[in-house]
This record gives structure tokens, sequence and C-alpha cells, in this order.
């Protein structure tokens, strides 16, 4: 059942303070505080490369982790989208590494993406959810999410704890690598293991969330822009709304604003800025400075500190918990969720089960 939620989608949002630590402690060594990814069967020697495959939401996942693995373990990444990897018939070394991202385990593309890169040589490893799926059987090593099952179309709880997984994995090839050492490895364990508790702050934002999201479920159109690791969360916001409230929203990249995007701006478009309190902010607040001087009604999320600067400029704000750098991805996930979920119920659509959309896409 819906454990007193209105709809799957909220009960599985509100879930992620205990699959995000199931998650969590599953990787992490309870004697030694780091991270054992032993019992996978996984070994990252003589990894040169990664790749990793996945659509929809996954591959936003996969996009943070493009971060992480490249600046924790200073391993080159790409991040492709399955369907279009699948038939460009890239090269692959015997040095590769390709991560499938899948909360099914199920999807035609992420499948075949899969299989065209062990037909060429390299090693592979999934990140899934339902242990028993076809990805999780033919790849080399399995890195479960422990999520639950997921019953709303929308992928909440699986997103976050595949960026649980891939932080992981990040600081285990961090290690291997030689890129981190014990200290630092054991601090950035120390950071994500605070992540449930941040993530159940956050939620009790919910009703706020619902407020806000008022504005967006009026809009027409709505951006959602980030920089850095809030990138990924951008386009991941922007799908979230589109799926459960059919509301046209487009994430980009903050600094490509003035690229294009910016041409939208009017009272009309609500701009969400996704800006944790980080080395970016002010990169990012700038951008938000030209959204307002444009008549752009901005939706600021970050820190308390920073949305108080702002009161007076913004048409919204969402304060977030303070947060290591390593587990802002993760948080700043759920204003993303609530903000769909609440658009979603205003507008009266079926937020489980939205027109069009399956929850396993099993064709290509
Ligand atoms: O099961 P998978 O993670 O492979 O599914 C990938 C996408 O179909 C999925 O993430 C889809 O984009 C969701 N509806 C997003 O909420």
């Amino acid at each position: 059942g819906k454990g007193g939620h209105a709809h799957y989608m909220h009960k599985e949002i509100f879930e992620q303070p205990a699959v995000v630590g199931a998650t969590l402690h599953s990787m992490i060594n309870p004697a030694t505080r780091r991270i054992d990814l032993g019992r996978y069967g996984f070994d990252a020697a003589g990894l040169e490369t990664v790749t990793i495959l996945a659509c929809g939401t996954s591959f936003h996942a996969g996009m943070v982790a493009k971060y992480w693995l490249e600046s924790i373990a200073g391993l080159p990444v790409h991040c492709e989208i399955a369907s279009e990897f699948r038939y460009r018939r890239p090269p692959l070394g015997r040095g590769a590494l390709v991560i499938a991202i899948s909360q099914s385990g199920e999807t035609a593309d992420t499948l075949a993406a899969m299989r065209y890169a062990k037909s060429r040589g390299a090693r592979t490893v999934a990140v899934v959810n339902v242990a028993e799926s076809t990805i999780a059987r033919e790849a080399d090593a399995v890195l479960p999410t422990l999520a639950g099952a997921e019953i709303g179309v929308a992928s909440t709880k699986a997103f976050t704890t595949q960026l649980v997984v891939l932080a992981c994995l990040a600081i285990a090839f961090g290690r291997a690598r030689g890129e981190l050492d014990c200290k630092a490895e054991r601090a950035l364990v120390a950071a994500l293991a605070d992540t449930p508790d941040l993530i159940t702050e956050a939620l009790a934002g919910d009703a706020h969330a619902g407020g806000v999201a008022a504005l967006l479920a009026g809009a027409r159109d709505v951006l959602y822009l980030g920089r850095g690791t809030a990138y990924p969360l951008a386009l991941e916001g922007a799908l979230k709304l589109k799926e459960v409230s059919y509301v046209h929203a487009e994430g980009y990249a903050a600094g490509e604003m003035k690229h294009g995007p910016i041409a939208l701006v009017d009272k009309e478009v609500p701009i969400v800025m996704i800006a944790p309190p980080d080395e970016l902010f002010e990169k990012t607040a700038s951008n938000m400075y030209e959204v307002m001087a444009r008549g752009g009604q901005a939706i600021l999320i970050s820190d308390r500190e920073q949305t108080d600067r702002f009161a007076n400029g913004v048409a919204a704000s969402i304060a977030m918990p303070e947060a290591p750098a390593i587990s802002t991805p993760i948080l700043y996930s759920v204003p993303m969720q609530l903000l769909a979920y609440h658009a979603g119920t205003r507008r009266g659509t079926e937020v489980d089960q939205p027109r069009n959309l399956a929850k396993s896409v099993t064709v290509e």
C-alpha cells in the first residue's frame, strides 16, 4: 500500500532516508569505515577509462558520476545515452570499464549497449535496482541499489540510491588508483554517512515545496539551471516536471544561458536555480541576476544564508540544510522531486502513472 501517502511517488520520496542509508551501509565496511566493494567481485586493476551507459533518469545519475569519477578518482569518463552509443559502434579498449545504470535492469537500449561493450572486450558492471534483471545477469559484476520496489513511473529513490552507489564507486577507484589516502577516504565516507539525516531535513520542506510548486503548475515553460553536479540535477528536475505535470521544462548548464535560452526569459517563465553554496555559487548567482534583470521569476534552491541574501529579488526560494559537497547532488534531488510531485498533483495528473510512459522500456 501507500502507507498513508496519497501516491506511491510521494511515499517513495519519503523512503529515501531509509533506502539511501541501506545502500550506503551495504558499501561501507563498518570496522574500517571505508568503502568495501570486494564482495561484489569488483576489481579496479588496469582500469584506464570509464564509459557510463544509461537512459533517462539513470543517465542523469551517470552524469553526476562523471564529475565524481573525474575529480575523486582521476579517471577519464564518457557518459552516454545508451540509444545513441549502441549505434555509433565506438571503439572500446581492454582498459575500459563500462558502467550500465538501470533501475529496472531491463531497458532495451541500455542492455543492447552493454552487450555491444562486452562484445568489444570491455569489462562491465551494472548498477541496478532489480537484482534478478537481465542487465544484472549479463554484467560481469553487479552493484545493487537497495531502493526496494519502485512503483511510481517517475524514478525518485532509485535515482538517489544510484548516486550513493556511484559516489562509493568513485571513492573506491580513488583509493585503488592512489588518488585518495585513507584519511581523505574516511572523510568522504563520513560525509556520505550524514546524507540520510540531511534528506530527512530536506523532506521537512515538503509543504513549502508544495507552495512553490504553484509557480510551476501555472507556467507554460520552466527552465532549470545548474553548474557542476547541479547541471545534471537541472536536467533531472526538468525531466521530472515534464513527466508528472506535463509542464514543458528544460534543464541547462547555467553557463549556457546566454548562448540561447535567455531569449525565453520573461515574467511568465519560472527559472529554477539549483545553486548549492559551493565554489561555483557566485557564477550561478550572476546568471540569476541576468534572469531577474529581464523580469524572470527566479526560484532559488540553496542554503539558508544564500536564500536570505536573495530574498528580495527572487520569486521564491527553498532553503536546504548545509551539506558536504559529495552529498549535495543526493540532497538537492529532493526539492526537484517535491516540486514535480506537487506541480503534478496541483494539475490533477496521474503522477504515479503519467500518460504515455511505461515503468520499464523494453522496446527501443
Ligand atoms: O529502468 P531504467 O533506469 O533503465 O529506466 C531508464 C528510464 O526509462 C527511466 O529513468 C525514465 O526516464 C523514468 N521514467 C524517469 O523518471
